[in-house]
């Protein structure tokens, strides 16, 4: 895959998407949010990717923001267009049978805390600075961040932190919630490999359930999400994965998952 903002690498069932614009802190202009949309696509059609990780190039950012210099002159009009080709991105994330983890290493701030929140599960660097300062420029957040924030870490600090346009540390972050571990900025991408590829060698099937169940079970009533789980569990009873697992622990081995 070859694109001008984004780097792509697959190993072992692992894809590293990397955004790759160190000059201007990997900000998201429209064509690395477009770049980043069908590297999504692709990476969703190529059954031999298990897991994705996202982050960005340089031990300074992860995505400074969306590009404030491309924004600065949009009309009315364009900026619509631009926040829903972000919410667009975003969803593709989260709908993903793809389990994603963000690698956040530096600055996540606006654009960037909301790509961060879109993933499945978000490891920081300790020189991580994660927050939604858009306030500052005048504009409320635009993809996301108003309503991903406070489902994440509730109402009361979601509307301080997008009131004040504060950051927050890794280590307050990780207080509130909002990102499960901390890691040596030279060890992140070392860490959240192993991550991946142990969560890459479970069933694919369960890994893709578990996400959409989780997701989509937040977003409804309870009953109804229970509902949901009763019959995502008894179709994984069709599955080879089902099989091998409860086999494979019978027979005292390891099991052989085909993510079918
Ligand atoms: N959009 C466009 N360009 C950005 C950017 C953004 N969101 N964030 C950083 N850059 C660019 C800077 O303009 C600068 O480019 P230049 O050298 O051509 O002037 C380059 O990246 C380096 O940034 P700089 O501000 O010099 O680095 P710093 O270490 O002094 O500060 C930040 C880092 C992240 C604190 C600062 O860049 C910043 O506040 N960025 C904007 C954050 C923001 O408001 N994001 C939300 C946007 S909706």
């Amino acid at each position: 895959m070859n694109y001008k903002n984004i780097v792509v690498r697959e190993e072992d069932g692992v894809a590293t998407i990397t955004i790759n614009r160190p000059e201007a802190l990997n900000a998201l202009n429209k064509e690395t949010l477009m770049e980043l949309s069908s590297t999504v696509d692709k990476l969703e059609n190529n059954k031999k990717i298990k897991v994705a990780i996202l982050t960005g190039s340089g031990d300074k950012a992860f995505i400074a923001g969306a590009d404030i210099k491309q924004m600065k002159d949009l009309t009315p009009l364009e900026a619509k267009e631009f926040s829903e080709i972000g919410h667009n991105l975003l969803f593709k994330i989260e709908k993903s049978r793809l389990p994603f983890i963000a690698a956040v290493n530096g600055y996540a701030l606006g654009g960037g805390c909301e790509v961060m929140m879109a993933c499945d599960i978000i490891i920081a660097s300790d020189n991580a600075l994660i927050g939604q300062p858009e306030i500052n420029l005048g504009i409320s957040p635009g993809f996301g961040g108003t309503q991903r924030l406070p489902r994440l870490v509730g109402k009361t600090k979601a509307k301080e932190l997008l009131l004040t346009g504060n950051n927050l540390s890794a280590e307050d972050a990780k207080t509130i919630g909002l990102v499960n571990n901390i890691v040596e900025s030279d060890k992140l991408l070392e860490h959240v490999g192993k991550l991946a590829h142990k969560i890459a060698s479970k069933s694919s099937v369960q890994t893709a359930f578990i996400k959409e169940l989780v997701n989509k079970g937040a977003d409804i009533d309870l009953s109804n999400a229970c509902a949901l789980e009763i019959s995502y569990f008894s179709s994984s009873f069709s599955t080879h994965d089902q099989k091998e697992g409860m086999n494979a622990f019978v027979e005292k081995r390891k099991p052989e998952f085909k993510g079918e």
